[in-house]
């Protein structure tokens, strides 16, 4: 077995809808996925909001979550690496990417020292600042994001996005997402080593 095989990604879309572009460029990210490595595409759209009201205490003071909850938390404790993709609302995150992330944040931190990557789709400025915005929270998460590539994308990019599907279409950004793939499974092996 190749070393760094065995690899766990999760892709995590901050968008709900059906056609979305960013959850089409979680696909590209899954076509570029390479032999030994597990790629799952989370769903985070049963999470409730967060209310701490939500929580329960177990024994020796351990947060016990919804069943939802739960399964999430362990999604996302379960991979070695994450690759969001993350859209931009009104400069920051979505609602719900950031209320995946709040739940899976509360102690024991799920998020706790896995490298990770961001791609994007978004308006004018792409979905800059809501990567901005992610980094941040990053910090506080102990989450290790690769810096390069950059891999943002217009959404009014005339034919890059079949906006049926949410596919991304052209072979040149189907390959930066290919090269982001890339750089965090060798990001992911170099941290493991
Ligand atoms: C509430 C809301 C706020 C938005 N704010 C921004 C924004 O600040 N910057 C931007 O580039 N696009 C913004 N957009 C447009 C989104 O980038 C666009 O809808 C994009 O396609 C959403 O991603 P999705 O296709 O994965 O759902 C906004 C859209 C919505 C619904």
């Amino acid at each position: 077995m190749a070393p760094g095989s065995g690899i766990k990604i999760l892709g995590i879309s901050g968008s709900l809808r059906k056609a979305s572009l960013n959850t089409g460029l979680l696909r590209s990210a899954e076509k570029a996925i390479p032999e030994g490595v597990e790629f799952t595409i989370a769903d985070i759209s049963g999470l409730p909001m967060l209310n701490q009201d939500l929580e329960g205490k177990g024994p020796n003071g351990v947060i016990e979550f919804p069943e939802v909850v739960e399964a999430w938390r362990k999604q996302v404790a379960g991979a070695d690496a994450i690759l969001f993709s993350s859209p931009e609302y009104n400069y920051g995150l979505t609602a719900a990417l950031k209320n995946a992330i709040d739940w899976a944040s509360r102690p024991p931190n799920a998020w706790d020292d896995k490298p990770a990557a961001i791609v994007g789709a978004g308006g004018g400025v792409k979905a800059y600042q809501s990567n901005r915005v992610l980094r941040l929270s990053g910090i506080f998460l102990n989450l290790h994001f690769i810096n390069k590539p950059e891999t943002q994308f217009a959404i009014r990019d005339p034919g890059l996005f079949d906006w049926s599907t949410g596919d991304l279409l052209t072979e040149e950004g189907n390959q930066r997402v290919a090269d982001t793939v890339t750089a965090l499974v060798a990001w992911t092996k170099r941290l493991q080593q």
